[in-house]
């Protein structure tokens, strides 16, 4: 087993908020908000920040709120290499000119501020607390860009049916503003009512073609070949040919491995014009960020489980909650609900150790069996660990798909529905 070399790590500095964002975990679980104390900041970054690469300064909540953010900047810079880049996450409504002016003395690479749509209106529904400050703010980072005080700037947009035919607009304000980058992440859909707002099916491109073919031959012929066993009287009726063509989407379905139900066809028939307006809006997004010289990093619309890569795993990286556990990542650092397949999946903390504990070092933890197995797992989490998308017992109540204490190959803990390793959902980034 390789043994494990932190590079990448995200601090989680406070949970508190001054928004109130629907989509957010805070309006999903009851997380206590709090912040990370100066002593255990300290304690962590003369323990590792010498071997890092890149710190992150965000997790649940506005890092802007934490009342010594300077003071924690500067005991970034004082224990990192040189070369190590600090980013952070915010809600852009505390970044004042004054404000930025402090932050940049320590030499940020890269702030990204989320930005759900260009319209205030819009923004204040999605994002309670939003207020124009948030766009002045904006135009003064985006200056800061253009005479080079910050080396990068990206806005982050959760994207749903609820802003879809805001983005172009969205991106028109990026090039107005002079926003170099976009980053776009599908919403994690933590009830019913967030996934139906979703863009994205959990299943390969290819058995979306073969189910979307096979649900247009209507219900009917759905009915008499899936639902009734032996299907084989209805071979001469006048439905003749349509039976056929589904027992050849069969055939094709088990030559390529694309495993299905009834309940995958039905998906495909309900999601089809949501997947195409996406499709189509993506696409006129992709060519208006190139006219104006903005990338634009994309989510998938479909899963490629043969592609997966865990966020973390492929950066060598941790996360660290507010309160000092120490977390495989950051969908795993909070108890939360997941609705996905059909079911909701309990989310819990995988904790690999606390840093409050005095007899635990950071150093123990790394150097740990434990985080040397989860990242070798993880490194080729396509080949070793399992995804439900592919698979039908994910929407018939398979007993790994409750929570994330365990995969059907055995590993501890569960990956095998993480919206994160197919890409839907995006924290870190690396354009
Ligand atoms: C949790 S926030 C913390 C940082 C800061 N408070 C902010 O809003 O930028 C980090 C990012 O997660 C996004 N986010 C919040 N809820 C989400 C969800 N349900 N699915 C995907 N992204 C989400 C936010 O829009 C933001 O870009
Ligand atoms: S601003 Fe960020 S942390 Fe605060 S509620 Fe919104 S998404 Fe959550
Ligand atoms: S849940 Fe996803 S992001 Fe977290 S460790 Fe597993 S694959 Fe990585």
């Amino acid at each position: 087993m390789n043994s494990f070399s932190l590079k990448t790590l995200q601090i989680e500095i406070t949970t508190k908020c001054n928004f109130d964002c629907a989509m957010c975990l805070h309006a999903q679980n009851s997380l206590e908000r709090n912040e990370i104390s100066i002593d255990l900041f300290t304690k962590i970054a003369k323990e590792v920040f010498s071997g890092l690469d890149h710190l992150i300064l965000y997790g649940v909540g506005e890092p802007l709120t934490h009342p010594n953010f300077l003071t924690l900047l500067d005991i970034s810079r004082t224990y990192l290499p040189p070369h190590a880049k600090i980013e952070f996450t915010s809600n852009g409504s505390l970044l004042t000119a004054d404000f930025l002016e402090k932050i940049l003395k320590y030499k940020v690479d890269r702030i990204i501020i989320s930005v759900d749509s260009p319209f205030l209106a819009k923004s204040r529904k999605m994002r309670e607390g939003f207020n124009p400050e948030v766009f002045k703010n904006l135009k003064v980072l985006a200056e800061a860009y253009q005479s080079g005080k910050i080396p990068d700037l990206a806005i982050e947009t959760v994207v749903s049916k609820q802003n879809l035919y805001d983005l172009s607009y969205l991106v028109e304000f990026c090039a107005e503003m002079g926003i170099p980058k976009i980053f776009l992440s599908h919403l994690l859909p933590y009830t019913v009512e967030m996934e139906k707002d979703s863009l994205f099916l959990p299943i390969s491109a290819d058995a979306f073609t073969l189910l979307d073919k096979i649900g247009e031959l209507g219900w009917e012929i759905l009915n008499q070949v899936i639902l009734t066993p032996n299907y084989h009287k209805f071979i001469n009726s006048e439905h003749n040919s349509q039976i056929q063509q589904i027992l050849n989407s069969i055939s094709e379905a088990q030559i390529n491995n694309i495993d299905f139900d009834l309940q995958k066809i039905m998906d495909v028939i309900q999601k089809k014009q949501t997947i195409k307006n996406a499709q189509r809006v993506f696409k006129e997004i992709s060519n208006l960020a190139e006219k104006n010289h903005i990338l634009i990093d994309l989510p998938p619309l479909f899963a490629e489980s043969t592609q997966r890569e865990c966020p973390f795993a492929a950066r060598n990286g941790l996360f660290i909650s507010f309160d000092g556990n120490v977390i495989p990542c950051y969908n795993f650092g909070h108890e939360h609900k997941v609705v996905i397949n059909h079911h909701e999946r309990l989310v819990k903390p995988y904790i690999l150790g606390n840093l409050n504990d005095p007899n635990i070092s950071f150093k123990d933890i790394l150097q740990s069996s434990k985080v040397k197995r989860i990242h070798s797992v993880l490194n080729s989490i396509s080949r070793q660990v399992p995804f439900c998308g592919d698979c039908v017992y994910s929407t018939q109540n398979c007993y790994y798909i409750t929570d994330n204490s365990s995969d059907c190959y055995g590993n501890t803990p569960g990956c095998n529905e993480c919206l994160y390793s197919v890409g839907f959902v995006k924290c870190l980034f690396d354009i």
